[in-house]
């Protein structure tokens, strides 16, 4: 076969998922409650077809097999997190012995099976406990979570090599405190601006907790969803429009995280408008030294903007919203289950922007995918016909492969996700897997693009 997409040697080739989107077992095994479970005890109607984190796709009982099925279709790495209220149930305190035997399980598997883990600390999960105490607001919730990243790095720290502190740390903060999609329904740009700052505080006191453990000859970092800002035109308002919108919801985390520092514009926009957060003195050498190894990019859909069509509620919440309007593109192609556009240049786009303005770092497309709904119906013969995925995959990787012959960094790409899992409010209602699950049977079934998967894996390109 002769192959036009040749990927460098010893790419990574795998998928990602998280601990509550996976594991189910959630009263099991002396984990303690997060925000997922109280949300869905409290209000269930939030969830698509009332469907809540407590069972999933009961990774927690089928991890073994599903290392199997992920070895058969060409994973050589596979990015899970652990479960801050499993590992610890209080949030602080006592080590769950259980969660131990778990974790040091799944990882022995995986490296069984010459496949890497890559593992983060946390995907969206804050344990119930510090919520009560105020989550992200509080600074001490951010001492916690050094605690928590220091236990991790010494439980597990001799095997696993691949860090991560957070997973889209910026959705926590739209989610649960601008756009009501999260617990705890917070809408207040203030406190907003409050959790991601100490959220990345939080990760700089990870990052420093690792350089002094016996995971330190691996590599720490961070996994963002980088969402390029694409301007309407070049009319000055728009540009000025797309401008403002990468400063929210790009470069809030991704300076800091690979730079050290906040952009100084956005910083000032926040002064402006009376929503900066809480510092300390000390903060700046703090974030300094957070600075990453190696950055995860999640990249799914692109943001168009354009100059705001009113003027916006002043006396409304502060929102970034205030700077820009969302764009539809006439004529943009869209994954209409999920309502994003589908563009994938925009991860050559991405790619391009991290050689030029972040040294370069080095970086792997740690989420991408397509979520469909009821794909039962392109099932033939028990298989479902995902001919869509592979295309959607396919054209992700041209581009991705273009940044590398211009040079990017990328040392890999991995799928969202490996199996059909559990998607937050949405629940079941969008597949993303390689492999379907039967939500009744547990049953796991291969679909047409796990196939072409291992394939591609195998020849390390197409
Ligand atoms: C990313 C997250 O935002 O996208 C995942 O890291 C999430 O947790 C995935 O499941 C797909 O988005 P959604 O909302 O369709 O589940």
């Amino acid at each position: 076969m002769s192959m036009e997409y040749k990927f460098p040697e010893g790419f990574w080739w795998g998928s990602a998922t998280s601990a509550t989107q996976i594991e189910g077992a959630a009263n099991e095994g002396g984990k303690g409650e997060n925000i997922w479970d109280h949300w869905f005890q409290t209000e269930p109607n939030r969830f698509f077809e009332n469907v809540g984190p407590e069972t999933t796709s009961d990774f927690y009982h089928w991890y073994k097999t599903d290392i199997q099925l992920m070895k058969e279709i060409g994973h050589n790495s596979f990015r899970m997190s652990i479960s801050w209220s499993r590992l610890i149930p209080g949030g602080r305190g006592e080590v769950n012995q259980e969660a131990v035997s778990f974790y040091n399980r799944v990882i022995d598997e995986l490296i069984a099976n010459d496949i890497e883990p890559f593992v983060n600390l946390f995907h969206f999960d804050m344990p119930l406990a510090l919520q009560k105490e105020g989550g992200w607001e509080n600074r001490e919730v951010t001492d916690a979570f050094e605690v928590y990243a220091q236990e991790a790095f010494r439980l597990f720290g001799d095997r696993v090599k691949k860090w991560f502190t957070f997973n889209e740390p910026i959705v926590p903060v739209e989610g649960g405190y601008l756009y009501d999609f999260h617990y705890p329904n917070v809408v207040d740009g203030k406190r907003a601006a409050q959790v991601a700052y100490h959220t990345m505080i939080a990760h700089a006191k990870a990052v420093r907790a690792f350089r002094k453990s016996q995971a330190k000859d691996g590599t720490v970092g961070i996994i963002l969803n980088l969402t390029p800002s694409y301007p309407r035109s070049q009319h000055p308002a728009d540009l000025k429009a797309a401008r403002i919108a990468d400063l929210f919801f790009n470069r809030s985390f991704l300076d800091p995280a690979v730079l050290g520092y906040y952009p100084q514009e956005l910083a000032e926009l926040l002064r402006e408008h009376g929503q900066l957060p809480e510092t300390k003195q000390s903060d700046k050498a703090l974030l300094e030294s957070g600075k990453v190894d190696m950055l995860g990019v999640n990249y799914y859909q692109p943001r168009r903007v354009k100059a705001k069509e009113h003027m916006p509620n002043l006396h409304g919440p502060f929102m970034p919203d205030w700077f820009f309007d969302n764009y539809e593109m006439p004529g943009r192609k869209m994954n209409p289950y999920r309502g994003w556009e589908i563009y994938e240049k925009g991860m050559y786009d991405i790619m391009m922007n991290l050689k030029k303005n972040y040294h370069n770092i080095p970086s792997f497309i740690s989420e991408n995918g397509m979520g469909v709904q009821d794909e039962a119906r392109f099932a033939v013969d028990g298989e479902i016909q995902d001919d869509y995925r592979i295309d959607f995959i396919q054209e992700h990787l041209k581009w991705l492969h273009q940044a590398i012959e211009e040079g990017c960094n990328a040392k890999g790409y991995h799928l969202w996700t490996f199996m059909d899992n559990w998607s937050w409010m949405n629940a079941y209602k969008n597949r993303y897997g390689f492999l379907s699950v039967d939500l009744d049977t547990q049953e796991r079934t291969m679909k047409k693009s796990a196939h072409w998967f291992s394939v591609v894996s195998k020849n390390n390109g197409f």
